[in-house]
């Protein structure tokens, strides 16, 4: 972490901590994360981690249909997070720490229940009817359209009261905001205006390639070839078109260049980062605009679907690095509350090397709040899911990476207090041996190598703001490249099987840091890996 007056364009190479409020540290009991217990436990993020900046995923009002991502007011606190007034305790004590706070803005849709949408339901000539997307039906009363929602089905909801259908990219309680309307983009806007007022660095854009439609609505063609965009299954009617008038129409870049005007405007380094599935690399760096004058960071979803293989990894990380605009930093994401977890994907053991790969590479790591500690995918019990996405026809359901955080071995793994009666999801069985503190304790712990890696790369300006090339000549299980800002030359060497591997160097150099503990070690010509092992050669 470093002091917040000192980048001038800190999100560059910022370690970016994903916090979901609704599982991160609930303060006053009732089973459910919230503001209080985020300040209580912010020196994680500093003293323990010593991340640059913390993004927050929603803590609006909302029904939680989708756990937040249905926002029923955009410039509020949810009742059960707290108030506006702990909001800004937040802000200070994260500022005062060092700490850069990012919010989450769901620009796409609303909660059926935001009072924008109930105007709009309540007539069809009411003046927010049209801050909404309503069309009659087709002549034999089917859906204006072939769209389908990301969830299940139709991405059109028949309203009986009106007549009409409403569209809903996701879940029916989802409604999309018309972004052709003006009145909708200067309310939006506001919504930005309301929380850089109140002292917040950034957002974390949802889905903010989908906002601009097709101003026809034209039916989307099929997709014979069947390819996805998402990185990860899919449900198949929606994998069955090719998603080219549904989402990202080009009018969306003129949005985006508002809002880095309206962000160049304030004063500090205020960005945006924006979740952006779109499977062609041109269309997805279109996002940081022609001139770097759009989203500061466009997040990429590649590795989160790719084989956890060398080839495979190096192959996104090159495509990625090519596609991107001069001067623009990447961001490759591992994970979220939307996927499995990393460690259930990939195994406790690659984790690590996850760890040094993400922490290692150009741009802005994002790190998602508990894979710090290894968490698993929790199998929960089918009368406590929660995850509407996971309904029958939907997605799968996203409840097992989206358990509460485990920092001791205490009652309910320290998350709620321990008159707590339930937390809203259940806790993984292992919490009490693998917890925060359980970690702490121990320095050859996941979360003690997260520590050393982001301690390290936060001085060194060759993983800092160097540039990265692949290095070809090593064993097809390994992967290495370099990192180098002028003398600085940080050479990166990992072993993705269980064998141990000897990997060229180009030179000599010291070990400056591996997974597998501490080795100090001087190297010449080559450097030795145990099996998955990662090392950080610093080259002289
Ligand atoms: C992306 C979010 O990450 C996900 O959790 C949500 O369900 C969809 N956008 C819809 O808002």
């Amino acid at each position: 972490m470093r002091p917040l007056s000192d980048a001038a364009t800190w999100w560059h190479n910022a370690v970016i901590y994903q916090l979901y409020p609704l599982s991160y540290a609930d303060g006053d009991g009732d089973g459910t994360g919230d503001l209080g217990g985020i300040i209580q436990r912010l020196d994680h993020l500093t003293d323990t981690l010593g991340v640059d900046a913390v993004w927050l995923s929603p803590f609006y009002p909302s029904p939680l249909a989708d756990h937040g991502y249905d926002v029923a007011d955009y410039t509020d606190v949810d009742p059960r997070f707290g108030d506006l007034a702990n909001f800004d305790r937040l802000v200070d004590e994260a500022h005062r720490r060092g700490l850069r706070v990012i919010v989450d803005w769901v620009p796409n849709h609303t909660s059926d229940q935001h009072p924008w949408f109930v105007q709009s339901r309540s007539s069809a000539d009411n003046p927010r009817r049209d801050w909404y997307y309503w069309r009659d039906p087709k002549p034999d009363g089917s859906p204006p359209n072939n769209w389908v929602s990301s969830v299940r089905g139709s991405a059109w909801e028949y309203d009986e009261a009106s007549g009409q259908y409403y569209l809903h990219s996701y879940l029916p309680q989802q409604p999309d905001l018309n972004w052709r309307n003006p009145a909708v983009r200067a309310a939006m806007l506001d919504v930005l205006r309301f929380w850089l007022d109140r002292g917040v660095d950034g957002f974390r854009i949802d889905v903010a390639h989908r906002i601009m439609k097709d101003p026809q609505l034209r039916d989307n063609p099929t997709n014979p070839d069947r390819i996805s965009d998402y990185y990860k299954p899919i449900n198949d009617e929606y994998l069955s078109q090719r998603h080219i008038h549904d989402r990202a129409h080009p009018d969306v870049h003129g949005v985006y260049r508002q809002i880095r005007a309206l962000l160049d405007g304030y004063d500090g380094d205020r960005m945006a980062m924006g979740e952006i599935h779109l499977a062609d690399l041109a269309d997805w760096a279109a996002f940081y605009g022609t001139q770097s004058d759009e989203l500061h960071l466009a997040l990429n979803f590649w590795l989160t679907g790719a084989a956890w293989t060398p080839t495979a990894i190096r192959e996104a990380v090159e495509a990625v690095e090519a596609a991107l605009p001069q001067g623009a930093a990447p961001t490759l994401v591992l994970g979220n509350h939307d996927y499995h977890r990393l460690a259930s994907r990939i195994g406790q053991a690659q984790a690590r090397i996850a760890a040094m790969l993400l922490l290692t590479l150009r741009g802005a790591p994002l790190i998602f709040q508990g894979d710090e500690i290894g968490l698993t995918d929790v199998a929960v019990p089918e009368d406590r899911r929660r995850d509407r996405f996971g309904e029958p026809g939907g997605r799968w359901s996203r409840d097992g990476a989206r358990t509460p955080m485990q920092w001791t071995s205490g009652p309910h793994a320290g998350f709620s207090p321990a008159h707590t009666e339930q937390t809203w999801l259940p806790l993984s069985p292992d919490y009490e041996r693998n917890n925060v503190q359980a970690q702490l304790d121990d320095p050859a712990s996941l979360l003690w190598l997260y520590r050393r890696l982001i301690t390290y790369r936060t001085a060194s300006p060759a993983l800092l703001d160097g540039s990265y090339a692949s290095v070809g000549g090593v064993p097809h299980a390994c992967l290495a490249y370099l990192r180098k800002a002028g003398s600085d030359a940080v050479f990166v060497a990992l072993n993705f099987g269980d064998e141990p591997q000897e990997v060229d160097l180009p030179g000599a150099g010291v070990v400056a840091l591996s997974t597998a503990g501490t080795r100090n070690e001087t190297v010449e010509g080559s450097v030795r890996l145990a099996a998955n092992e990662g090392v950080c050669v610093e080259l002289s």
